[in-house]
């Protein structure tokens, strides 16, 4: 069995798909693994480290994809990667497929079997294989990094000789993974956080936490959440109600981080021009649902966008500004999940089809593309 894990192609992406622990775990399981070189490079792992683990180091793309049969990426493939991946290989990654329909076809066409992490079920015995949460936890750290560089002031309240300086206020819109690891923090910062979210769940953690929750608690409040714990699209009457809350509230904040998102939709728009105008002076936002549309009225994917004399933070791939603890959390979510494909005993590739992980996963295999969501007669 021979496991290949590239460098990873697109630029921008430092992480890396495995690490030195998880190559002696596979090694353990009777793999041969291939790590293309300088694949950690920018994950802080050394070539040495990885040949230390075990892995063979391979000079480029071709020669660590070579005859693979399982492959190990961050990024869905490229078309140059996958001419260079053998039929039937079991191809790992996070895929991104929501309006990469074109791509979706080029893995099937190119006969692999691809699985997205994305995907994985939020249920117990996948925990440790859920990659939203690992990367969306570091995300909602760095955020609060990221804000602070870009501010001014200090974070906690500073009684000096020479006179105190206050705490600075935080807002975290949209309290799920991220958003909570925001807040926590924020918090051990020494900031003076408060919190909001669509669903009521979110009032006890965010409390739980030591920040305040800031919401519009009616009727509508009561029920947005569905069975899988994720937030709902809220009527207009609420969204009316929740924005002059926010607004007044966010004239009163010096940092705020969004994290708001909805599953398969846009992310909802929660700041509008005229709440940054409301800001005080050097005033931080950091929107992390840039790359899903924004949460925040001006904010530019990868850049640092001003707005009078407010700065929005609009950062791509934010757990790969923490790269090195992003690929260690990454890497070990993907050895779980490719574990439960290998028959120990018989150190062979046995993959369960039936399994609810495998199902909910996997997005082309033989040449089709069988996920449900994107299968062509499902349309
Ligand atoms: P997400 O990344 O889809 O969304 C982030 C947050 O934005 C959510 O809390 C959502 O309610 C909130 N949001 C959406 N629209 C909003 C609006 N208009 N205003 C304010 N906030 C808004 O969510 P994430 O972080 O993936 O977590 C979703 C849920 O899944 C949470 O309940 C979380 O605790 C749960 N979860 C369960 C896991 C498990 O059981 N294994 C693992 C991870 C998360």
């Amino acid at each position: 069995m021979k496991l290949a894990v590239p460098r990873e192609s697109e630029a921008g992406e430092p992480r890396v798909a495995a690490t030195p622990d998880t190559v002696k775990r596979f090694v353990a399981l009777g793999f041969d693994v291939a790590v293309e070189k300088g694949a950690g490079a920018l994950s802080r792992i050394p070539d040495a480290d990885f040949e230390a683990a075990g892995a063979t180091l391979a000079a480029d793309a071709k020669a660590t994809l070579a005859d693979a049969d399982v492959v190990l990426k961050v990024r869905r493939p490229s078309t140059d990667e996958l001419g260079l991946t053998k039929k039937g290989a079991l191809v790992i990654a996070s895929m991104d497929p929501y309006g990469h329909d074109d791509a979706v076809k080029a893995m099937a066409e190119a006969g692999i079997a691809a699985f997205a992490m994305e995907f994985m079920p939020r249920i117990t015995r996948a925990q440790s294989m859920d990659v939203l949460s690992s990367q969306a936890n570091l995300a909602g750290y760095q955020a609060v990094i990221d804000a602070s560089a870009e501010y001014d002031r200090a974070m906690p309240m500073m009684m000096t000789a020479a006179g105190t300086v206050p705490a600075a206020r935080v807002f975290v819109m949209g309290a799920g993974v991220a958003g909570l690891q925001a807040i926590a923090t924020a918090r051990r910062l020494g900031a003076v956080v408060t919190a909001t979210d669509v669903r009521p769940a979110a009032k006890e953690q965010v409390e739980s936490l030591g920040a305040k929750f800031v919401a519009v608690e009616d009727d509508e409040f009561k029920q947005a959440e569905t069975a899988g714990g994720y937030a709902k699209e809220m009527s207009d009457e609420y969204k009316k109600k929740q924005n002059e809350l926010v607004a007044t509230h966010i004239a009163k904040q010096d940092i705020v981080i969004t994290t708001a998102l909805i599953p398969g939709r846009p992310a909802p728009k929660l700041i509008d021009a005229a709440m940054v105008a409301s800001m005080k002076p050097g005033s931080v936002i950091v929107d992390l649902a840039v790359e899903r549309g924004g949460n925040v009225e001006g904010s530019k994917p990868g850049k640092i966008a001003k707005s009078g004399d407010v700065k929005i933070i609009g950062h791509l791939n934010v757990p790969g500004r923490i790269a090195a603890s992003a690929s260690t959390l990454y890497a070990k979510n993907l050895f779980a999940f490719a574990e439960t494909m290998i028959d120990k005993e018989a150190k062979a590739i046995a993959v369960n089809w039936d399994d609810e992980l495998v199902k909910a996963t996997v997005l082309t295999r033989d040449g089709q593309v069988v996920h449900p969501a994107f299968a062509p007669d499902t349309k």
